[in-house]
């Protein structure tokens, strides 16, 4: 049964915002980049291909169920910020909205009795408990160093050490038809 059109369109709209995300945390990159905080900039490019990822996963998922990929712009990014404890800052408070996105996502698929998009969801709304909770713990620990050179450097350590997800390659490359 080919997905409904009503759903399609959100999914398309959310790979949208999954992209968005991408171009937001490389942004982030380039800002810690351009302070000689690679461990930072490393964190970021992490999350980076990460959204694409999460991109790629609902482009296959449309695809594997009959729907049509329609890439929109990109909207702009901001590639300014006072300080670490901003940049971090806005990583939650963006995780919040599209956590909210995911959860639109599932009433709709709810609305239309969409039981494949509802569990396929699934995967979005454990991985969102996860990313708010990394970096509401990331600004955390930033707040308690504050301007400690040495702290900083420790942290630009940490977060140098940040593996990526085993998913991001075969998720990319997952061409349907193919496996
Ligand atoms: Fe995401
Ligand atoms: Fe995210």
């Amino acid at each position: 049964m080919s997905i409904d059109k009503k759903m399609e369109t959100a999914i398309n709209g959310q790979i949208n915002a999954e992209m968005h995300s991408a171009y937001l945390y490389l942004s982030m990159a380039s800002w810690f980049e351009a302070r000689s905080l690679n461990g930072f900039a490393h964190w970021m490019r992490t999350q980076y291909m990460e959204e694409t990822m999460h991109a790629m996963k609902f482009y296959n998922f449309l695809c594997e169920r009959g729907g049509r990929v329609l890439l929109k712009p990109i909207g702009e990014v901001p590639t300014e910020w006072k300080d670490q404890i901003e940049v971090f800052e806005e990583v939650v408070k963006h995780e919040a909205l599209v956590t909210g996105l995911i959860n639109k996502l599932v009433r709709l698929a709810r609305e239309l009795d969409d039981y494949a998009t509802d569990s396929f969801l699934n995967w979005y709304v454990d991985e969102q408990v996860e990313e708010e909770d990394t970096a509401g713990a990331i600004v955390a620990k930033l707040k308690l160093i504050a301007n400690d050179g040495m702290g900083i450097l420790q942290m630009d350590g940490e977060l140098g050490a940040r593996a990526v997800s085993a998913l991001v390659s075969p998720t990319i490359m997952n061409e349907p038809g193919k496996a």
